[in-house]
C-alpha cells in the first residue's frame, strides 16, 4: 500500500527539505505528491523551462528511497500567459471574466490554452519520463473545482454549437428532439444556439430556471465532455513522451458537474480528495464520506487512492473543527475499509503564506512534529501489519445503488418537489444499506448486474427501454430490483416520455401510477410489512395491477392505496417504492428485501455510530469495524474472531475505544 503526503517544496527554503524528508521517512511516509500548482516556477517565462529545483527535490526523495507522484501544473496558469492571452479566462453566466488571483482560471475549450498546456505537459513528460522514482502522474488538480466546469465564453459558445451539430446533424432535428416548439424557441442554425446562461426568467435563489431542460442537459454533458477532451489531451501527451506508469486525477466527493463514470476511462486508477471534517450537506460527515468512498470505488470498480487525506484542521478564511485525536486514524481506516490502497495526507506542513495558511497538515506552521504526526506514524505502522491483506483483499458487494450524472443534472434543474434532492436520496438509501451491515456499491447502469443479488434504482428518471430490458433479464434470472418514485419518466433528451408511469419500468413493476403528490415537507403515514413509516418529499398514487401490495398509505387523499409493491418476474422480484423515506425507513424496508433475497450481513449486531465494511480475499472475510463516536462502544460478536492489527482473539462483546477500530476475521 502507498502511504505518503502532499508536499510543496517550492513553499520552503531548500535548506529545510532534508529535514522534511527525514521526518516523513521516520513516520513511515514513503511517497510524496508534488508540483501541481508550480507552472509559474517551472516556466517563469514563455518557453524557458526550469526544472532544476524539481530535479533536486526528486533526487533528494530518491536518496530517502521515496516514491513520487508527479503532477502536471495546469490548474494554475501563470500570469504571463494570462496577460498575453486573456481570452483563456472563464466567463460566468453574466458574461463577467473570472479573473486572476486564485486558480483554475482557464476555460477548457480555449484552443490557446490547449496549446500552452500541451507545451508544459510535454516539457515535463520529456524531462521526467525516465525517473524510476515517479510511480504515477496526476493530471492538473480537481478539474471543475470552484465551479469551473461550466463556462460561458465565446470559445465555449462555438464549441457547444459544434458539439450539438455532431449530435443532431441538422438543426431541425435538434429543434424537434429538444422541443423548441415550446415558447417558439426554434433555432435557425447551430451557430445561433445560446449557452444556457442568464435570461429573463431565472431567479436562482428561488430555484427557478427557464431554459429548455433538454438544451440545459446537453450543455451539462457538453461541459463535462470538454473537461474530458482537455484531460485526454494531457494523457496523450504524456504517453507520447513514453511515460508508462499509471496516470490518475484527483476526483472530488460531493461534486456533480463532471461525469466521472466517463472520465474514469482515461486513468489506470481513481484517486480522490477526502476531507471528512468539512463534508458538506445536511448529513453527518462520516455517512457522506462513506457514500463518497463507495462512489469512488464504483467509478472503476476497483481499488483507489485517497490523494489528499485530511490530516489537520482545515480552512481558508476561517478554520473548521480540529480533528479530535484519533479521528485521522479512524478516517484512514475508513478509507482503507472502503477500498483505498493508497493514502496521501494533505498536506505535509501548513503554508506560511497564501490562501491556505489555515489549512493544516501533519506538522504545524512551525514545522515541529506533534500529536498529528505521531498519530499518522502510528496509523502507518498498524497498516503495515495488515499490508498483505490490504493488497490481496477487495470490497465485494451483493447490492448496488445505481447513480447517474444525467439524472443528477436533470433532477437538479427540475426537481419535482421543493425539497427533492437526488444526491440526498441516493446517499440516504446507501447509508440505510450500510446500516444493515452490508457492503454497498455505487455504480452506473453500465455495470454488469450479474454480480449482484439486489439492485436499487432511486429516482432513475432519465432512462430507456434498454435499461428496462437489462433489469428484466436480471430479475428473470433471480435478481431483486428496487425502483422508486420519479423513475422511468424522461427520455435521453430530458423530455417527459408521455408513457403511463413509471414509464419504461411500468411492465417490470407491474403497477401504474395514477396520480402523485409533491408533498414537500409534509410527511404522510404509511403502514406495511415493516410497520409504520413516514413518507417524505413525494408520494405516487398507485394502481397495483398484478403486483402485491406490501405497504399502503394511511393518510392523505390516497389513504388505503398502495405505497410499496412487489412484482414477480421470472425467478426474481421487482419492488416499487412510491415515496421517499428517511434512513431508518429505508433501512427497515431494505432489511426485509435483502433478507428475502438471501444477502449475508457481515456482522449481526447493529450498533449505532459503528460502521462495518468487509474486504474479502477468496472465501476469507476481513471485517473492518469503526467506531465513529467520541465515546466507547460495545460490539456484540456472534463467534470468536482474530483481531488482526493487535493479533489477539476477540469474542463476546468487543469494546472499541472512542474513534477506535478493529479488523477481525
Ligand atoms: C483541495 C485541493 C488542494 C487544496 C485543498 C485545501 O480541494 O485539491 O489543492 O486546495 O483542497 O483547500
Amino acid at each position: 500500500m502507498i502511504f505518503g503526503t502532499d508536499y510543496y517544496p517550492e513553499h520552503w527554503p531548500e535548506t529545510r527539505w532534508d529535514e522534511d524528508l527525514r521526518l516523513m521517512k521516520e513516520a513511515g511516509l514513503d511517497t510524496i505528491r508534488i508540483a501541481e500548482f508550480a507552472w509559474s516556477i517551472m516556466e517563469p517565462e514563455e518557453g524557458i523551462f526550469d526544472f532544476g529545483w524539481l530535479d533536486r527535490i526528486v533526487s533528494l526523495a530518491e536518496s530517502y528511497s521515496m516514491k513520487i507522484v508527479m503532477c502536471t501544473p495546469t490548474a494554475a496558469p501563470p500570469k504571463w500567459l494570462m496577460d498575453k492571452h486573456p481570452e483563456i479566462y472563464q466567463k460566468d453566466e453574466y458574461g463577467n471574466v473570472r479573473g486572476f488571483g486564485s486558480r483554475r482560471h482557464y476555460c477548457f475549450n480555449s484552443p490557446v490554452f490547449m496549446e500552452y498546456s500541451k507545451k508544459i505537459v510535454k516539457a515535463m513528460g520529456d524531462h521526467y519520463k525516465d525517473f524510476k522514482s515517479i510511480i504515477a502522474w496526476q493530471l492538473d488538480n480537481e478539474y471543475g473545482c470552484h465551479n469551473t466546469v461550466r463556462c460561458y465564453c465565446s470559445d465555449c459558445s462555438k464549441a457547444f454549437s459544434k458539439w450539438l451539430e455532431e449530435k443532431y446533424s441538422n438543426i431541425e432535428n435538434m429543434n424537434e428532439k429538444l422541443g423548441m416548439a415550446f415558447w417558439g424557441q426554434h433555432y435557425p442554425s447551430f451557430e445561433s444556439v445560446i449557452l444556457p446562461a442568464h435570461t429573463t426568467c431565472d431567479n436562482k435563489p428561488a430555484g427557478m430556471y427557464a431554459h429548455n431542460p433538454g438544451l440545459y442537459l446537453d450543455y451539462c454533458r457538453f461541459a463535462s465532455d470538454s473537461v474530458y477532451d482537455y484531460s485526454l489531451m494531457q494523457v496523450d501527451v504524456l504517453r507520447n513522451c513514453g511515460i508508462e506508469v499509471p496516470i490518475t486525477h484527483n476526483f472530488m466527493g460531493s461534486f456533480f458537474d463532471l461525469d466521472y463514470y466517463k472520465l474514469q476511462d482515461q486513468f489506470e486508477f481513481i484517486s480522490w480528495d477526502c476531507y471528512p471534517n468539512i463534508a458538506h450537506g445536511p448529513f453527518s460527515s462520516l455517512s457522506e464520506v462513506s457514500f463518497n468512498h463507495d462512489k469512488m470505488r464504483g467509478y472503476k470498480n476497483k481499488k483507489y487512492w485517497v490523494m489528499e487525506h485530511c490530516s489537520g484542521q482545515n480552512g481558508w478564511n476561517y478554520m473548521h473543527k480540529t480533528p479530535d485525536p484519533g479521528q485521522i486514524r479512524l478516517w484512514t481506516y475508513q478509507s482503507v475499509a472502503h477500498g483505498a490502497d493508497g493514502i496521501l495526507y494533505f498536506r505535509w506542513r501548513p503554508c506560511l503564506f497564501g490562501t491556505e495558511q489555515y489549512w493544516h497538515g501533519i506538522l504545524d506552521h512551525d514545522g515541529i512534529p506533534r500529536q498529528r504526526y505521531e498519530e499518522v506514524k502510528e496509523t502507518g505502522k498498524e497498516l503495515r501489519r495488515i499490508d498483505r491483506i490490504i493488497d490481496e483483499s477487495e470490497v465485494v458487494s451483493e447490492i448496488c445503488v445505481i447513480n447517474s450524472f444525467d439524472n443528477e443534472w436533470s433532477h437538479t434543474y427540475q426537481k419535482h418537489s421543493e425539497n427533492f434532492d437526488y444526491n440526498k436520496i441516493l446517499h440516504t438509501v446507501h447509508n440505510a444499506i450500510l446500516d444493515l451491515g452490508l457492503n454497498c456499491d455505487v455504480v452506473d447502469m453500465n455495470i454488469d448486474l450479474s454480480k449482484y443479488k439486489v439492485v436499487v434504482l432511486p429516482a432513475y428518471n432519465i432512462s430507456s427501454d434498454k435499461d428496462a430490458e437489462k433489469l428484466r433479464k436480471f430479475a428473470e434470472s433471480g435478481g431483486t430490483v428496487v425502483i422508486t418514485f420519479r423513475s422511468g419518466n424522461r427520455d435521453e433528451f430530458n423530455k417527459i416520455n408521455g408513457f403511463t408511469l413509471p414509464g419504461y419500468f411500468k411492465e417490470l413493476c407491474g403497477i401504474e401510477v395514477i396520480n402523485y403528490d409533491a408533498i414537500g415537507e409534509n410527511p404522510r403515514k404509511v403502514s406495511g410489512i415493516t410497520g409504520e413509516l413516514l413518507a417524505n418529499t413525494w408520494c405516487d398514487v398507485l394502481n397495483p395491477l398484478e403486483s402485491n401490495v406490501i405497504a399502503e398509505y394511511t393518510d392523505g387523499f390516497y389513504k388505503g392505496s398502495p405505497c410499496i409493491t412487489r412484482n414477480s418476474i421470472g425467478k426474481g422480484s421487482v419492488y416499487y417504492f412510491a415515496a421517499d423515506f428517511d434512513r431508518e425507513g429505508y433501512s427497515g424496508l431494505l432489511e426485509h428485501i435483502t433478507s428475502v433475497a438471501g444477502l449475508e450481513k457481515c456482522i449481526q449486531g447493529r450498533v449505532r455510530g459503528v460502521e462495518t465494511v468487509v474486504r474479502s480475499s477468496g472465501s476469507e472475510k476481513y471485517i473492518f469495524i469503526m467506531n465513529q463516536l467520541p465515546t466507547p462502544v460495545y460490539v456484540p460478536l456472534e463467534r470468536k474472531y482474530t483481531e488482526l492489527v493487535e493479533n489477539r482473539s476477540v469474542s463476546g462483546t468487543m469494546r472499541l475505544e472512542p474513534y477506535g477500530t478493529a479488523v477481525i476475521y
